[in-house]
């Protein structure tokens, strides 16, 4: 924790002994929603306590249920899959795109059917989802079939501060959900997440979601501290610079990477600004799931950590294998077998950087020595 995130805690903290609001969100915490909302250009903003928790509420808004069909990509954070699973739904699962890892819009087009009621799409790693597309499709999609209208639900959690056609992410679509847990792009000491959206009936119902109903419909307690918020206000302050270093890394160590012939590396779109919260590498060739065996084995011996985000969710995660008993994802389990993310800090040197890229460089040179 920095000073300045210090400073506001512990303002935060005498300041809390001084005031009692009931169960209104505090003064702090609106400061921070209006904070987040100006910075995604989004009308509205909805302080929580978690970003697995905002799915839940966000689904709740969107009235999925157990006749409702949600579709979302198969390689995903497991907790989003839950999400879906939790409101007692169909989870239809979409094939992702290599190689930022989301939903196929083609994909998704083809699963559509009337009992289609919401989509989740989750900005991989970062990496912005194909906003327009996705958005095009599920309308099109409603406007023939007059059914009621799709809800999308993006999750962000691993996008704060990523850019979808030279706009922040969290001002399209019909709600997004970022996290500020220890290992996203900002936290609030350690848990934490935040709901936008332009529809002033979802943000109405978000808050009475996160606040025992506000005295008129259902509710539970899902609110963020004003503590945790003060944090968040001054992290928000940082968020530019903490993406602008996790991009200048990815571009240096794409800049060694290059030379190898079995990776496939990460790039943005068009317009696209990625946040790199992970730096995601496939593997290429028929060998792979060995080879990245291989890979993450020679890294380890290094002491850099490096993780798989993520196989389809029904391999790390057996309930969500036995709910969702039709998969047809080739493409997806394909994927899965390839990728791995070495870490990536905003804390790191370049010569650290340059080191751990120079060490994934030498463990592929070996592999391609050895096919
Ligand atoms: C893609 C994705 N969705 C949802 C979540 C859940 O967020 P939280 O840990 O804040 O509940 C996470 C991270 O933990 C995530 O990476």
């Amino acid at each position: 924790m920095g000073d300045q995130e210090f400073r506001a805690l512990q303002s935060a903290y005498y300041d809390s002994l001084h005031i009692d609001r009931g169960f209104k969100a505090h003064e702090m915490v609106e400061r921070f929603e209006l904070g987040f909302r100006e910075y995604v250009g989004a009308e509205h903003a909805i302080a929580v306590n978690g970003g697995g928790t905002g799915l839940d509420i966000a689904l709740a808004i969107a009235e999925v249920g157990p006749d409702d069909e949600v579709i979302s990509c198969a390689i995903n954070f497991h907790g989003t899959h839950l999400a879906v699973l939790g409101r007692g739904s169909r989870l239809v699962l979409a094939e992702p795109e290599a190689p930022s890892l989301n939903i196929s819009p083609t994909h998704l087009e083809a699963l559509l059917t009337p009992r289609t009621r919401a989509v989740v799409v989750t900005h991989m790693n970062g990496h912005p989802a194909k906003i327009d597309a996705i958005e095009k499709v599920i309308h099109e999609y409603s406007d023939s079939q007059k059914t009621r209208p799709i809800i999308s639900i993006y999750d962000a959690c691993r996008a704060c501060g990523a850019e979808y056609q030279s706009e922040k992410i969290g001002s399209r679509g019909s709600m997004t959900v970022f996290s500020f847990q220890s290992k996203k792009i900002i936290t609030t000491l350690g848990e934490g997440g935040m709901i936008v959206t332009n529809d002033q009936a979802f943000a109405r119902r978000a808050r009475e979601i996160r606040s025992f109903g506000l005295g008129r419909a259902w509710g539970s307690n899902f609110k963020l501290t004003k503590i945790q918020a003060a944090v968040g206000q001054v992290q928000l302050g940082k968020l530019n610079a903490l993406v602008n270093r996790r991009r200048q890394l990815a571009l240096q160590r794409n800049s060694i990477l290059g030379r190898c012939d079995a990776l496939v590396l990460p790039t943005d779109g068009p317009n696209d600004r990625c946040s790199y919260n992970l730096y995601t590498l496939l593997l290429k060739g028929p060998k792979s799931p060995e080879a990245r065996t291989y890979v993450m084995h020679a890294l380890e011996e290094l002491g850099i950590g490096c993780v798989v985000a993520n196989e389809p969710t029904w391999k790390s995660n057996s309930y969500i294998a036995n709910l969702v008993a039709s998969r047809n994802n080739p493409v997806a389990e394909d994927i899965g077998s390839r990728i791995f993310c070495p870490s990536i800090h905003p804390l790191m040197t370049d010569d650290e950087n340059a080191y751990i890229a120079n060490a994934i460089a030498e463990a592929c040179e070996k592999i391609e020595g050895r096919s």
